[in-house]
C-alpha cells in the first residue's frame, strides 16, 4: 500500500518539475525544433529511449557536459527518480520526456537529434509482440526522421532474442552495424570511449547481472537506409 502511495506521489510531483515534459503539459509542437532553446545552447542532443530512471542519461550528462541528454519513457514514477537525481546533481544538461516512444517523431524536428541510446528495452518475446519492440522497422523509421544522417543508434540489452531480432532487421534493410558485441564482458579490442560508456550500469542491467545473464551491445546508423 505504502509502495503504491509512494508511486502515486512521484507521479503527481512530476508535473511540477521544470526538467520534465509530458503529454498533457506539453504540446509537441512547442518542443519539436525547440530543444536547443530549451537547453539554452547549441550542443548535440542525445536521447536515451526506455530510460526508466535514466541511468545512462544521468551518467553521460556528467561525463559529457558539452552535450544535452533527454531521457524518454512512459513511466512517470521512474522518470521522477531520474529527474530528482538530476536536480540533486545540478545537471543543467538533462531533461526528461514522458511520452510513448511510438510518437517520438512528433516531439523532435527532422535531424534535431545527434545520437540515440536504447537501454534494456522490453524484448516482447512473442511474434505478436514484435511490433512493440523498439527496434522494429516501424520505430527505426521514426528514429531516422529525427536523427542526423550520421547519428548513431546504440542498443544495450540482456535479451539475445531482441539482439538477434535487431541484427535480422538491420540485415533486411542492408544496414551494416558499426559494432556488435555479444556479451560485453568477454569483448576485447573496444575503443576506450565505448569501453567507458559500457561500464555504466542501469537498474535493469543490475538485475540481469544478478541472474548471470550476458549483456549485449550493438551500434549502427541509418544513413542511406530505406525503411520500411
Ligand atoms: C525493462 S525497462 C528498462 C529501464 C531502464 N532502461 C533500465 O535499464 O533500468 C523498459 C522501459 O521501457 C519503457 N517503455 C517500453 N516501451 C515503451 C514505449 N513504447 N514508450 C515509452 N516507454 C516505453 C518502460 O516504461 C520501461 O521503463
Amino acid at each position: 500500500m505504502a509502495k503504491k502511495r509512494n508511486k502515486l506521489y512521484r507521479y503527481t510531483a512530476l508535473s511540477s518539475m521544470s526538467s520534465v515534459f509530458q503529454v498533457g503539459n506539453s504540446d509537441p509542437r512547442d518542443l519539436a525544433g525547440n530543444w536547443h532553446n530549451i537547453f539554452g545552447n547549441k550542443n548535440p542532443i542525445v536521447l536515451e529511449l526506455a530510460c526508466g530512471k535514466g541511468d545512462y542519461t544521468l551518467s553521460m550528462a556528467q561525463m559529457f557536459p558539452e552535450k544535452n541528454f533527454i531521457g524518454v519513457d512512459i513511466k512517470g514514477a521512474r522518470i521522477f527518480l531520474g529527474a530528482k537525481q538530476a536536480q540533486t546533481l545540478h545537471l543543467p544538461n538533462v531533461r526528461f520526456l514522458r511520452i510513448y516512444i511510438d510518437h517520438i517523431s512528433d516531439y523532435f524536428a527532422p535531424g534535431e537529434v545527434d545520437e540515440l541510446w536504447i537501454t534494456f528495452p522490453d524484448p516482447h518475446p512473442t511474434d505478436k509482440g514484435a511490433k512493440k519492440r523498439l527496434t522494429h522497422p516501424k520505430f527505426l523509421e521514426k528514429y531516422q526522421n529525427i536523427l542526423k544522417p550520421t547519428g548513431s543508434i546504440r542498443l544495450k540489452t540482456d535479451s539475445t532474442l531482441l539482439f538477434d531480432y535487431t541484427l535480422d532487421v538491420l540485415q533486411e534493410f542492408h544496414i551494416s552495424p558499426k559494432l556488435v558485441l555479444y556479451n560485453i564482458d568477454k569483448a576485447t579490442d573496444i575503443d576506450p570511449q565505448t569501453q567507458s560508456l559500457l561500464t555504466i550500469e542501469t537498474y535493469y542491467e543490475s538485475l540481469h547481472r544478478k541472474n548471470h545473464l550476458a549483456i549485449h551491445f550493438l551500434s549502427f546508423t541509418l544513413q542511406h537506409a530505406t525503411i520500411p
